[in-house]
């Protein structure tokens, strides 16, 4: 059932924390609860439960899929569209469609030019077009993610990083164009780290009992609960918004994203 006509504190009670105003969320956001955007400009994208932009500055992420517990620092731009390196003209008046830039084409001095929504597939249909960013990915403040890499589980980006390649899961890569300085944990460690995926299962009812600041005694007590069957799934509710004419529209997805 979609409910229509929300505010931003409408959505809150979802479990997504917005800014006031509907402009930031474009075409769809589809959520696991909780998950904090603020004010930050999101087109297209999936986030999953307890990932976070920083409240501060702006940061814009185009048709990203965003694992659960990800920390996304302030102006930081995520899978932005590529233009055409080796066409007549890198603008979008030869390649782009109605359906991609709604706004340029209502100019009619746009319109005439570009090409018409009947014209076949565009240049951007035959591009990569979604970005990973993978479960408690840390993507430093002001950081450059090309479309269609893959930031992986864990994995570290340094501020103000320009990331044109995949980055494996646990690396941190800094710099730009960013490389590798080191691995988060010895490949023992992150193997294990990947064989649990912690992040698929509900850790509240231990957090008094693992202690976090020492990753193998933490890791080996979750193993343990995993083992014995005492380590629940993760089921956060999971929604789908998108700007309506009066608000937020929402319908209620029927299973979590992970
Ligand atoms: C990448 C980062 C996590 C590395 O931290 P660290 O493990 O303590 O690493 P170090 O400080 O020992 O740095 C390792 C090397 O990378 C370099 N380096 C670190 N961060 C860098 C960056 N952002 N850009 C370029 N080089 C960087 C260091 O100078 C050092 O180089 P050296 O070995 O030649 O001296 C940290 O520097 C960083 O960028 N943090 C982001 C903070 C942030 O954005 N917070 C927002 C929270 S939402």
């Amino acid at each position: 059932m979609t409910v229509t006509g929300l505010t931003a504190h409408d959505v809150m009670q979802h479990g997504l924390m917005l800014d006031s105003g509907s402009s930031r969320i474009a075409i769809e956001l589809r959520f696991e609860r909780p998950a904090f955007v603020y004010g930050h400009r999101l087109k297209a994208c999936s986030i999953g439960a307890f990932t976070y932009f920083n409240a501060a500055g702006t940061s814009s992420a185009y048709r990203c899929n965003i694992g659960r517990y990800a920390q996304i620092g302030e102006s930081s731009i995520l899978g932005p569209p590529e233009h055409p390196m080796d066409w007549f003209s890198s603008h979008p008046f030869t390649f782009t469609r109605p359906k991609y830039m709604p706004n340029m084409y209502r100019f009619e001095d746009f319109a005439r030019l570009a090409p018409e929504a009947q014209d076949g597939p565009s240049y951007a249909d035959s591009m990569p077009i979604e970005t990973t960013i993978g479960h408690e990915a840390y993507v430093g403040v002001g950081s450059f993610i090309k479309r269609g890499v893959r930031i992986g589980h864990g994995a570290v980006v340094g501020a103000r990083s320009a990331v044109t390649r995949d980055v494996p899961d646990y690396a941190i890569v800094v710099g730009s164009p960013a490389r590798i300085v080191r691995m988060r944990f010895a490949e023992p460690l992150v193997e294990r780290f990947l064989k649990l995926q912690w992040w698929l299962y509900d850790l509240a009812p231990h957090k008094n009992k693992a202690d976090f600041s020492k990753p193998e005694a933490a890791l080996a007590y979750f193993e343990e609960r995993l083992a014995e069957g005492s380590l629940a799934r993760l089921s956060p509710a999971t929604y789908s918004i998108r700007p309506g004419a009066t608000g937020y529209d929402l319908d209620t997805l029927p299973a979590p994203l992970f």
